[in-house]
């Protein structure tokens, strides 16, 4: 099996090539453009191993798409490259078109021509898997879980271009008959993730001792997968799901994001016991504009169909997580002098 990740360097991206390279046996090429969150580090388990390959480009470089896929010749393209920090793209919209809809248009086309010319079994086999999130559907009440018929809805920019480009690809394939499969993931979290995000930059700021920021009251509910069960999911639909089908993950883990900070600094406290709870240091600010209140996931298609489970739930896979940072300092240390925690994504500091 001979798979193309893009944006193997990012959070979940890095999971999935570890899984395929190191748990599957796959041939790996990575194609990444090693934006402020792709960071080789988290490839540093399969560095130098036979089946695993890097290149570094832009998936909205056509050239260079045709390039790779035709020297590679995959049976696969598993799709993550993408702008993915809803803050950030509050601030600077354009970015995020660019990659996730002009970068996704591109592999669409670069994947269909490569499609075209395989002879027939391999032009049956072939898949794309489409890498989206729960976010294109909007936001829930306190009832209610977004199921695969769950209207679009998106309400941030990063949101909106994640849409767009789940509509291109489920076009690509009626109009086309190009082998795409989608899949739609709630919020992810555990080992190599950018600390701009809320579970790693608690663990951090928690450890430095420093404030802990909570956007609102803390109120949002978001639906938490460990990553590692994520990139299960993704091999799995990429290998049996049904070309033309969307696919929700979620690990059926709703917290409210302020139970999820005090979650982490209870864990911290047992493991490193301070002078003071760790929850001391929460502080309430400023909402993140458009912020939507809910996100829950139905997975029962992908669990009925394709026999996916979640192996953790929160408790387990946040202890996992915070296990993770406290051991592993070489991987976090470099990104937290470029990252501080500075606060991103309110309207006043808006660029184009
Ligand atoms: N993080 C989540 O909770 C979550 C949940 C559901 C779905 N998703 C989706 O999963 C995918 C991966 O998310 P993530 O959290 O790992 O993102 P990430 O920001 O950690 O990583 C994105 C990766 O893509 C690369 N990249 C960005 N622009 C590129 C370009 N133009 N060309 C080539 N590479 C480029 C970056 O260098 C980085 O390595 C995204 O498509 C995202 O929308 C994320």
């Amino acid at each position: 099996m001979r798979v193309i990740v893009t944006g193997g360097a990012g959070f979940i991206g890095s999971a999935l090539v570890r899984h395929l390279v190191l748990e599957q046996g796959y041939e790996v090429l990575n194609v990444d453009a090693l934006t402020y969150a792709g960071y080789l580090p988290s490839l540093k388990a399969v560095d130098g191993k036979s089946n695993y390959r890097f290149v570094h480009a832009n998936i909205c470089d056509r050239a260079a798409m045709e390039r790779a896929v035709a020297d590679f010749r995959p049976d696969r393209i598993m799709h993550l490259a993408a702008e993915s920090h809803v803050d950030r793209s509050i601030t600077g919209a354009a970015d995020f078109i660019q990659t996730n809809v002009i970068g996704t248009f591109t592999l669409l086309e670069t994947a269909r021509g490569y499609w075209s010319g395989l002879g027939s079994a391999a032009k049956e086999a072939f898949r794309f898997l489409h890498v989206s999130t729960d976010e294109v559907y909007g936001s829930l009440g306190d009832d209610g879980l977004f199921t695969e018929e769950t209207p679009y809805d998106p309400s941030s920019p990063y949101s909106a271009s994640k849409a767009s480009s789940d509509h291109l690809a489920k076009a690509w394939q009626r109009t086309y008959g190009l082998p795409v499969v989608v899949s739609n993931c709630s919020n992810n979290y555990g080992p190599y993730h950018y600390p701009e995000k809320l579970i790693p930059l608690t663990i951090l700021n928690a450890l430095a001792g420093a404030r802990l920021p909570v956007y609102g009251k803390g109120e949002n509910v978001r639906d938490w997968l460990f990553v590692e069960d994520h990139a299960r999911a993704l091999d799995l639909i990429a290998e049996r799901g049904r070309v033309g089908e969307t696919y929700n993950v979620g690990g059926r883990n709703e917290r409210r994001n302020i139970e999820v900070v005090r979650r982490i600094c209870g864990v911290l406290d047992e493991l490193v016991p301070g002078n003071r709870p760790r929850e001391e240091l929460i502080e309430f600010v400023t909402d993140r504009p458009g912020h939507d209140v809910r996100y829950a996931i139905d997975a029962t298609k992908l669990e009925t169909e394709l026999g996916w489970r979640a192996q953790e739930d929160f408790d387990t896979g946040i202890a996992k997580t915070v296990q993770w940072y406290l051991d592993n300092e070489w991987w976090w240390r470099p990104l937290r002098e470029r990252y501080a925690g500075q606060r991103l994504g309110l309207l006043n500091s808006s660029k184009s």
